[in-house]
């Protein structure tokens, strides 16, 4: 995986298209934290990690639900968005530690907000806006 970065990607649908290629690297168990500022395109990589997994419905980002759950992908796809999460309290009162369990990929917005509940092993995708495009790069926790 780390051998993909880092990569300048140059519009919305060459980085749907880097999410299938990150996923062919991940399984079951697996948290990649996602990392970057408001528009930075995380959502658009987890749509396609999502498409990769075999889930062809929309993705959206989950800001208000806090979390989608993607059931129909093979693993499963947990997509979470921390935004507008206040306290790491919230996200431990909906299960986060059950999610960490469940036999599914854990795709993470703003998990930089709250890193000390990333688990050691996480996988981490730093997006940065550059003129053209983005860069991404990689780092594990
Ligand atoms: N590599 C890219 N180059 C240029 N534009 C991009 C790229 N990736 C995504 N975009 C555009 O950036 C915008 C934001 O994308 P997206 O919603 O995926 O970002 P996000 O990081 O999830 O945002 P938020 O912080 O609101 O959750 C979209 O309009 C999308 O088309
Ligand atoms: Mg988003």
């Amino acid at each position: 995986m780390d051998d993909l970065f880092p990569i300048k990607i140059e519009n919305a649908q060459a980085m749907i298209a880097f999410g299938e290629q990150i996923a062919e690297s991940l399984k079951a168990g697996d948290v990649v934290a996602l990392v970057g500022d408001l528009g930075a395109g995380k959502t658009h990589i987890t749509q396609g990690i999502a498409k990769k997994l075999g889930y062809l419905a929309e993705v959206t980002s989950p800001t208000f639900a806090l979390v989608n759950e993607y059931v129909a992908a093979k693993p499963e796809l947990i997509h979470f968005d921390l935004y507008r999460l206040e306290q790491a309290e919230e996200l431990l009162e909906i299960g986060w530690e059950e999610y960490l369990e469940r036999d599914a990929v854990l795709v993470v917005e703003w998990a930089d907000r709250f890193p000390e509940l990333m688990p050691a092993g996480t996988i981490c995708i730093h997006i940065e806006h550059v003129e053209g495009g983005r860069e991404l790069f990689y780092s594990k926790i």
